[in-house]
């Protein structure tokens, strides 16, 4: 679609029939707040269509009319469908890709503090990409599908942290920065970065018209034990 800008845009429509929450709004909430936690995220917004909300954000695929190469973490990683993968896998491939790439391992790795910290679970390798930098070089792509998981008990992303180690954990976390390039102060402090954002949730989705029935039941994505371990580790 294009946007009210005249930009090309995707939007991405509620299935209602199987959506227990409001997805899109939750989606668009998402957005909002890794922009906050200073990850690249594309434009977006979320837009009443027929009495129900629908996200719509920008491509980052496009510059102009000029198409911008884009491939898949599951392609570049020449994986299967389903295959686990891990951002260890990811880091490789932005090693010895990326142009900057000591800059797209700190990206990388503030990703995953994010979605361990809103519990942004279906993080397959499919939700992960590059974008084609010139040449034979890629870099990471903006982030896209970041969705809250409100089930309640610890979490497992889909894309393991440390080799198999799929525990949505920040004490495993801390433990590979080094090979993200972050010594640990410096991971330290991207972690209280995406803290002091995804803290605000309440606030950020009560600013999306998200009904306050929704945020008490999604309440768990964000307010959980390693959100606590965050906070102890930040000092905040
Ligand atoms: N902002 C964007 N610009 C360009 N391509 C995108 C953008 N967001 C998503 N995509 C592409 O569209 C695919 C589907 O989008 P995604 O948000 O993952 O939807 P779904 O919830 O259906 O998985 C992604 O795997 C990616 O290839
Ligand atoms: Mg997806």
């Amino acid at each position: 679609m294009i946007d009210n800008a005249g930009r090309i845009a995707i939007a991405k429509f509620p299935s209602s029939k199987y959506d227990e929450w409001d997805v899109a709004a939750w989606e668009g909430v998402a957005l909002d707040l890794a922009r906050q936690a200073g990850i690249r995220v594309p434009t977006s917004d979320v837009i009443r269509v027929a009495d129900r909300n629908v996200l719509v954000v920008d491509r980052f695929d496009r510059e102009g009319d000029r198409r911008i190469g884009y491939v898949s973490a599951i392609t570049m990683l020449e994986a299967s469908d389903g295959e686990q993968g891990s951002y260890l896998d990811i880091a490789s491939v932005i090693e010895q890709q990326s142009p900057q790439a000591t800059d797209d391992l700190h990206e990388l790795w503030r990703r995953v503090a994010f979605s361990i910290l809103i519990s942004n679970t279906d993080d397959h390798l499919r939700n992960h990409g590059f974008l084609h930098a010139g040449g034979t070089a890629w870099s990471l792509s903006p982030a896209f599908d970041l969705n809250p998981d409100p089930q309640p008990g610890s979490k497992h992303l889909r894309t393991a942290i440390d080799g198999t180690e799929t525990a949505a954990s920040v004490r495993i976390l801390m433990s590979v920065a080094p090979l993200f390039r972050l010594n640990e102060r410096a991971a330290a402090r991207v972690l209280a970065e995406v803290l002091t954002a995804t803290r605000r949730w309440r606030e950020i989705a009560a600013a999306c018209d998200v009904p306050q029935t929704e945020v008490d039941r999604m309440a768990w994505a964000f307010e959980h034990p390693e959100t606590e371990l965050a906070q102890d580790i930040t000092g905040g």
